[in-house]
């Protein structure tokens, strides 16, 4: 089936510091946790599967203030068996963390047959960096502690913990600003026909988990995005069924 494949970066250099935002690099624990992923590329998401024909509805009132609900699609749970190679893609932010994540996908050092010694086309696996995948603008906190932010700004604190969905960091961004950036990607997913897999940051999946989970946005915030973790989505008529994979503690 179409699937939806979402993981935050491996371990940042400002992860480690407990810094937030920035634009570090991976630790050598990320580095790892970069070609796990691609074995999981390979084995879990590009290998030869059955594929569905379904179609898929997610128009809830998550982006959009109005409620127009008009689609009501038929579910043609058709699923005819496919051996051909498949298709996938695979979208980054711009931020180096998540490229250097994305690195050995599709890289010629890799070795780029399946276990069971079938080969694929990886080139088509090639990273595709998206700026609206960037990870929310923590604006002039970027680069801090959370207990740095505390202390220097107490105030901007307390409102952030009181309302994390509408507050916005000074020459920031707030998780609703990112909701509205994130809209059209979110559209754009869902004429998808292939696997998908976003190495992203924990704000921007945190969105787009709760889109497709059918999640109300002021829930959003909270979403458990852990590091090291492939989040598998599958969608079907009102929501998607999910999957969880540790690839590493
Ligand atoms: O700490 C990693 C990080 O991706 C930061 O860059 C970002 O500001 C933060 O998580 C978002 O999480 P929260 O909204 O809970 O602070």
């Amino acid at each position: 089936p179409r699937t939806f494949y979402f993981t935050r970066h491996g371990q940042s250099e400002y992860n480690l510091l407990g810094k937030i935002g920035g634009d570090s690099g991976l630790t050598p624990a990320g580095l790892e946790y970069a070609r796990r992923l691609a074995h999981f590329a390979k084995e879990e998401i590009a290998r030869p599967r059955r594929k569905d024909t379904k179609k898929r509805s997610n128009s809830h009132d998550f982006f959009n203030d109005s409620d127009d609900d008009d689609d009501d699609e038929k579910d043609d749970d058709k699923l005819v068996e496919d051996n051909e190679e498949r298709p996938c893609r695979l979208w980054t932010s711009t931020m180096r963390r998540t490229q250097e994540t994305a690195q050995f996908i599709s890289h010629k050092k890799f070795n780029h047959t399946f276990d069971n010694g079938e080969s694929f086309d990886w080139s088509q696996f090639r990273p595709k960096p998206r700026r609206n995948l960037d990870e929310l603008y923590a604006g002039t906190c970027d680069g801090m502690t959370y207990k740095e932010i505390q202390d220097t700004y107490p105030d901007e604190f307390a409102r952030r913990q009181a309302d994390k969905l509408s507050y916005r960091y000074p020459r920031g961004e707030s998780y609703m600003d990112v909701t509205l950036r994130l809209e059209p990607l979110a559209q754009e997913m869902e004429r998808i026909r292939e696997p998908l897999l976003i190495v992203g940051h924990q704000g921007i999946l945190r969105i787009l988990y709760a889109y497709f989970m059918g999640l109300d946005r002021k829930e959003a915030p909270y979403v458990s995005i852990p590091l090291n973790n492939v989040i598998e989505l599958t969608p079907h008529a009102y929501g998607c069924h999910e999957k969880r994979y540790c690839l590493m503690m």
